[in-house]
């Protein structure tokens, strides 16, 4: 019986995609180049350290650890800036309305997320209320698609995986949904989130219903 949602954040729950891209970019073209945005795709799940040996690897560019302990705190220091202006209008749509139905129908809800900034988000947009438990980049060691945040998180709820429905834009984190042995609704593109057991294009889409009839989906 499923008795939890567990949300990734970033394409989930708010659009800060395009927070993490400028400040990506800005960096890229600081070391003296640039990447496309369908490059920034592969960002999309990445831990930040990742992320920017990804970037790095895109430019031809090779630096020292202590040097990209810097550029990624740099990136991070206008990727903040951006983030502590973010309002609730920035709640990608259904996402608030969905949190509300499943808590008041006795769901529990958790946030599973790579970034460390996942408490600054939650508050600037007033959703931090309606979550149990947080797991983010700060309590975990392993990155999507390893299943560790999400394994924490059904953990924080006191439940077991099985019982615990993922919702994931990346397909990393849809493979890291699949790995702790959990349901997982892709948002996004069926094309491109094949492993998930129902995608839908947000959480606007989704009703108690779908959830409950993930139960009967057998997909691995
Ligand atoms: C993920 C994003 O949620 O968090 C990635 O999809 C990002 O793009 C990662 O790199 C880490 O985020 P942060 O906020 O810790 O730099
Ligand atoms: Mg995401």
């Amino acid at each position: 019986m499923i008795k939890a949602c567990i949300f990734d954040l970033d394409g989930v729950i708010v659009d800060t995609a395009v927070y993490h891209y400028q400040a990506w970019k800005r960096l890229a073209n600081e070391l003296g180049f640039d990447f496309t945005e369908h490059q920034n795709e592969q960002l999309k799940g990445v831990s930040r350290v990742r992320s920017l040996e990804l970037i790095l690897g895109w430019g031809n560019v090779t630096k020292t650890t202590a040097e990209q302990t810097e550029l990624a705190t740099r990136k991070n220091k206008w990727y903040v800036e951006m983030i502590n202006r973010m309002q609730p209008s920035e709640i990608l749509p259904g996402a608030k309305e969905f949190l509300q139905v499943a808590r008041a129908a006795g769901l529990k809800t958790a946030l599973g997320s790579a970034s460390k900034n996942s408490a600054t988000i939650l508050e600037r947009v007033g959703l931090l209320p309606l979550f149990n438990a947080i797991v983010d980049g700060n309590h975990v060691t392993a990155s999507k698609p390893d299943p560790e945040v999400f394994l924490k998180g059904a953990e924080a709820l006191g439940l077991n995986p099985v019982e615990c429905v993922v919702f994931e834009d990346a397909i990393a984190g849809v493979q890291a949904a699949k790995a702790g042995g959990m349901k997982v609704v892709g948002i996004g593109s069926p094309d491109v989130l094949t492993a998930a057991d129902l995608v839908i294009p947000g959480l606007h889409e989704m009703t108690l219903e779908k959830l409950q009839a993930l139960n009967s989906v057998q997909k691995y």
